[in-house]
């Protein structure tokens, strides 16, 4: 189902209220993001860094690790995400990231800034073609 400009708007607004609690000490890139699921819920994420770098956690996986935490993962399907982050630099969602958003769905549309300022809106498909799937 396509996003309306009201659920967009909303998104917008919830990425940006939490970019603002972003734990980014090292790279101070703070990144928020909000994904809207299924249900037609909300939640939020933004980054988490750590001393030992590796271990930072990226906004979008953890918006998707809140809305498990509300919905439950066997439920839990993405139909959005929006990702913000210093107006002046692009922020594609991370490999990583993709890879984490297409377990919950495919056909989620994803919202950033991409290159010279061009807002993108792009499917979790279109972002990782070809991915890893496993099945069993
Ligand atoms: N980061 C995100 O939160 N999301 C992305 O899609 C790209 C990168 C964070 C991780 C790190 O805290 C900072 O941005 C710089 O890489």
């Amino acid at each position: 189902m396509k996003i309306s400009n009201q659920e967009l708007t909303l998104l917008k607004e919830q990425a940006q209220q939490v970019l603002t609690k972003a734990y980014a000490p090292y790279s101070k890139f703070r990144v928020g993001a909000a994904v809207l699921t299924n249900e037609g819920n909300i939640f939020t994420g933004c980054n988490v860094e750590n001393s030992s770098y590796g271990l930072t956690i990226c906004a979008e996986r953890t918006a998707v690790a809140s809305a498990i935490a509300h919905e439950g993962g066997d439920k839990m399907k993405l139909r959005a995400i929006v990702i913000v982050s210093d107006p002046e630099k692009p922020c594609a969602p991370c490999g990583a990231c993709r890879q984490v958003l297409s377990e919950f769905g495919w056909e989620a549309m994803v919202f950033f800034q991409g290159k010279d300022h061009k807002i993108m809106e792009l499917t979790v498909a279109e972002l990782l073609p070809e991915a890893f799937e496993f099945t069993i």
